[in-house]
């Protein structure tokens, strides 16, 4: 049996309701002349009524499970990186296994903000090393929206919900997931925080929701460490893997901002037509944001057969990731 792990279907979703920058401008005081020189962002998606993570979660492993030609029964781990769960208890990943229909199922989430999909790779390579015959499903999935102040426009206007997945096995037919590399540093944490709610930072019965409730960021302080961060970790794991940066074809980054893509893109020293972007459309949606763009990128043929892609992200905590897949 072949080794190398394979992904065996990709997916995505993202739900119907589009926000555009002008009905931005109807909400706080901004302009789609600032939202769109300084972000890239045009429209994102958001949740209706009653839709939740889980939902998306699961529409998009519905799509992962078809293209890779495999009922849902197959899986054996449902991994979800998320920062934005239905539920605190049960987490997202029982939500799917429920949602899918399957039970007795390894299921678990990733805390580890915009990289959990990347994040939830590794996990799916460590799993499967330990348990050749396993099949993994790594979802990227939020609600984002759930967790913006609509009355603060410095990060109201960057976000959006989505939901992307991939299924995994040790051999196969597919893209091969050559290396995952990932990294923390805890020190910058109160640069890009959600608290309220944790327990440094509770709610008692009766409390209003106070701005801790919310996504908070210095954002050009952010913006420094995402570029940086992103560009060197893109360039650990092609040394590790005796490349360099001209054997890459697609570079795949985190969509949080077409400046930090732009600028990860020039620093990496990559052709600009290499650079894969949908954040005109879906805006930063977390952890959804690198296996939404991949789902798409595939599809598009943007990604073609022997492409060598380099996916990277970066988010709060901080932490951020590379992965290097073989098409
Ligand atoms: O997923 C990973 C986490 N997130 C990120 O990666 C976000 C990283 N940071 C960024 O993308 C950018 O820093 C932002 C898009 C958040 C902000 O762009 P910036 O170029 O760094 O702008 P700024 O924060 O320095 O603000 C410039 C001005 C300020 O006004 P003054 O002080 O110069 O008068 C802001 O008050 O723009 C103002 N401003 C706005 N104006 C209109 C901030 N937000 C808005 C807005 N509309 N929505």
């Amino acid at each position: 049996m072949n080794n190398d792990i394979v992904i065996r279907g990709f997916g995505r979703y993202a739900p119907e309701n589009v926000l555009t920058n002008a009905d931005l401008e109807k909400m706080v005081d901004t302009s789609d002349e600032w939202i769109v020189t300084r972000t890239g962002v045009k429209e994102r998606r958001i949740v209706s009524e009653g839709q939740f993570t889980s939902d998306l979660a699961t529409e998009a492993a519905r799509m992962a499970l078809k293209n890779a030609g495999m009922e849902a029964d197959e899986i054996t781990h449902i991994i979800v990186g998320t920062f934005t769960p239905d539920h605190l208890v049960p987490s997202c990943a029982c939500s799917v296994e429920q949602k899918l229909g399957i039970k007795e199922k390894a299921a678990f989430d990733i805390a580890a903000a915009c990289s959990g999909f990347l994040y939830a790779l590794e996990m799916g390579r460590a799993l499967l090393t330990l348990h050749p015959e396993a099949k993994i499903l790594a979802i990227g999935a939020e609600v984002v929206t759930h967790r913006v102040n609509f009355t603060d426009r410095t990060t109201c206007v960057l976000f959006g919900d989505g939901a992307g997945a991939a299924v995994l096995t040790k051999g196969g037919q597919g893209p091969k997931l050559m290396d995952v590399k990932l990294a923390t540093d805890g020190n910058l944490g109160s640069l890009l925080t959600v608290s309220g709610g944790g327990c440094a930072s509770t709610y008692k019965p009766g409390d209003t929701i106070r701005d801790d409730y919310f996504v908070m960021l210095q954002g050009r302080e952010v913006f420094k460490h995402a570029v940086r961060s992103m560009t060197s970790i893109c360039n650990e794991i092609l040394e590790a893997n005796g490349l360099t940066n001209k054997d890459v074809d697609v570079l795949l980054p985190h969509q949080a901002n077409w400046r930090i893509i732009d600028a990860v893109g020039r620093k990496f020293e990559i052709e600009p037509e290499k650079v894969y972007s949908n954040v005109d459309r879906f805006g930063n949606t977390s952890a959804a944001s690198v296996p939404l763009a991949l789902s798409e990128a595939v599809d598009t043929g943007f990604i073609k057969d022997g492409d060598l892609v380099m996916l990277t992200s970066f988010g709060g905590g901080f932490t951020w990731a590379s992965a290097l897949l073989q098409f």
